[in-house]
């Protein structure tokens, strides 16, 4: 009885939702709620639909360059989402407990080759689906993600990897069930980084030496960056959000768009 007044409540809840944030009209609560799909942008390389598997959980990626604003909102996001009852889990490059603190010791170092760095990311990002990403989706959690393979993928085509040889990698990630992309052009994102501690060595591309000084690199390697981004835009879906906007101004259209992609909408 209870669940069924539940249910209603959220039959009747839905039609304010599709007026309000344009969900499909028509959308049952049952399909509403299906899982994230089981949809790669290559293989399937661990057998994930042969075996059936369910995942309930939602993943939410927040895309962009270095120091657009990327933290700022996903520490404005957790929190909204945990007062409305989902448990939440985030996730970021570096953060796998196999490789996250060897790739950043060997980031220190700057002897990285390219191959090498590229695949001491890859192993990062395998790491990290398998580890944290697929069990909280298989456990119903709301997985935020600051950065998904689109970064990875831009950065390693900028430094001259092989198109095809990135892309077939990257292609056992899950298509997450939205991508947001913060835009921002260079002559906005050069005050955002000066104002939050300056250039760094990786974000400015030094181990390629763009340029004659940090500031002239930073310039040459963030154009690249962003143009790659751009061509992956229609391709991969990304949902683009103005990231010169102020920050509650973003928020709050993240969280409109954000809503219907969640199990209770
Ligand atoms: N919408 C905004 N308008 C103006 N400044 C912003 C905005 N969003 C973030 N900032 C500022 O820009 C700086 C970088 O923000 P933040 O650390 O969130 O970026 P990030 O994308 O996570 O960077 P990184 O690539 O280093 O992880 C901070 O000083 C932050 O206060
Ligand atoms: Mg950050």
């Amino acid at each position: 009885m209870v669940d069924a007044q539940m249910a209603r409540g959220k039959i009747d809840g839905q039609g304010m939702h599709e007026q309000a944030y344009g969900v499909q009209p028509g959308t049952s609560v049952l399909e509403r709620e299906t899982m994230t799909s089981l949809e790669f942008y290559g293989i399937d390389a661990i057998h994930l639909k042969a075996r059936k598997e369910l995942l309930p959980g939602r993943l939410i990626v927040l895309e962009g360059t270095d120091g657009v604003g990327r933290t700022t909102q996903l520490r404005l996001l957790r929190p909204w989402l945990e007062s409305s009852g989902y448990a939440v889990v985030d996730t970021e490059m570096t953060r796998s407990d196999l490789v996250g603190a060897g790739l950043k010791q060997a980031k220190e170092g700057h002897t990285l080759g390219p191959i090498t760095l590229n695949l001491f990311y890859v192993t990062d990002f395998v790491d990290r689906f398998e580890q944290q990403i697929l069990p909280a989706l298989r456990a119903g959690f709301i997985v935020l993600t600051d950065r998904y393979i689109y970064s990875l993928m831009a950065r390693a085509l900028v430094r001259g990897a092989d198109d095809r040889w990135i892309r077939s990698i990257y292609g056992l990630a899950l298509k997450p069930d939205a991508v947001f992309y913060l835009k921002i052009g260079l002559n906005d994102l050069v005050p955002r980084v000066l104002q939050s501690g300056g250039f760094d060595y990786w974000e400015s591309g030094m181990d390629m030496r763009l340029g004659d000084d940090l500031y002239e690199s930073f310039i040459n390697y963030q154009k690249s960056l962003l143009a790659q981004f751009d061509k992956m835009t229609d391709h991969y879906h990304f949902q683009v959000i103005d990231a010169t906007q102020p920050v509650d101004r973003i928020i709050e259209l993240l969280k409109r768009r954000i809503l219907p992609h969640l199990p209770q909408g």
